[in-house]
């Protein structure tokens, strides 16, 4: 919505200016010069009424790809097949304000360390995307089970092939239906919108001797039994839980 207004106000914007300018040059501008200035404006603006920063190329780029669209008569199936797959790989982006984006090698590595002391584990990432943890876990020699949860349709087909071939099991499940009690380590990289929800679910279902580890998204309010700054670029934070910490006999 935020960004439909910025357009919107850019729009206006425009057309105010394009009705002084008239006595300054005489129209006719040309329409991609002010497609290209309505993309500036809603770029410019969208980063003033709140929207992440990042957002400015998606605003400069929906007049211009719109203009490009309609001067070269591409077939609108164009648009509407990229919306669709789009659609289908940040599925969960909408309702569960969770996009896809993947844990890096650095933190693989620092959850090998951390599950090194451990036997038998029984591991599952909420929410795991192409399946990379579920397929590196899988493989560790003191992992028994390594599960993945995944319900937006392209990556979930992705993990389930991965998975097929490198070994581990990723079910098309909804990450609010998953049986936490069977699982002893936890994984999830999600959003902060998530948080507080799941660490209900993580308190009523992670038995007492197992581990909630949360990629960069602390749970507000809750002290974490540790917190891993890792040396890759983007600083990553891991948030471990030992429920042991939490559930008291
Ligand atoms: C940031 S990605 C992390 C992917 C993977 N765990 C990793 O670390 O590489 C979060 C994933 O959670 C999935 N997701 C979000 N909400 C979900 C839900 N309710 N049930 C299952 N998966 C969900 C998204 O579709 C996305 O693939």
């Amino acid at each position: 919505m935020i960004a439909l207004l910025a357009q919107g106000f850019a729009l206006l914007i425009l057309a105010a200016s394009v009705w002084l300018l008239k006595f300054i040059i005489a129209p006719p501008y040309p329409v991609w010069g002010l497609v290209i200035v309505q993309g500036v404006l809603a770029a410019f603006l969208s980063c003033r009424m709140g929207l992440p920063c990042w957002w400015r190329l998606i605003q400069f780029g929906l007049p211009v790809g719109l203009y490009i669209g309609l001067h070269f008569e591409l077939n609108p199936f164009w648009a509407l097949g990229i919306f669709l797959l789009l659609w289908l790989v940040f599925f969960n982006a909408i309702k569960e304000r969770v996009p896809l984006y993947l844990t890096n090698s650095t933190t693989r590595m620092a959850l090998k360390k951390l599950i090194k002391r451990r036997k038998d584990i029984r591991f599952l990432d909420l929410g795991c995307g192409l399946g990379g943890n579920v397929v590196f876990m899988g493989q560790q020699v003191n992992v028994l089970r390594s599960d993945g949860v995944e319900t937006a349709p392209i990556p979930y087909l992705l993990s389930k092939l991965f998975t097929l071939f490198r070994g581990g099991h990723v079910y098309p499940m909804d990450m609010w239906k998953a049986k936490l009690e069977y699982y002893d380590v936890v994984y999830a990289f999600l959003s902060p919108d998530p948080m507080p929800k799941l660490w209900t679910k993580v308190l009523s279902e992670l038995p007492q001797d197992a581990i909630f580890i949360s990629n960069s998204f602390a749970v507000p309010e809750v002290e974490p039994s540790e917190v891993w700054e890792l040396s890759d670029k983007r600083k990553t934070k891991l948030y471990i839980y030992n429920m042991h910490d939490f559930k008291k006999d």
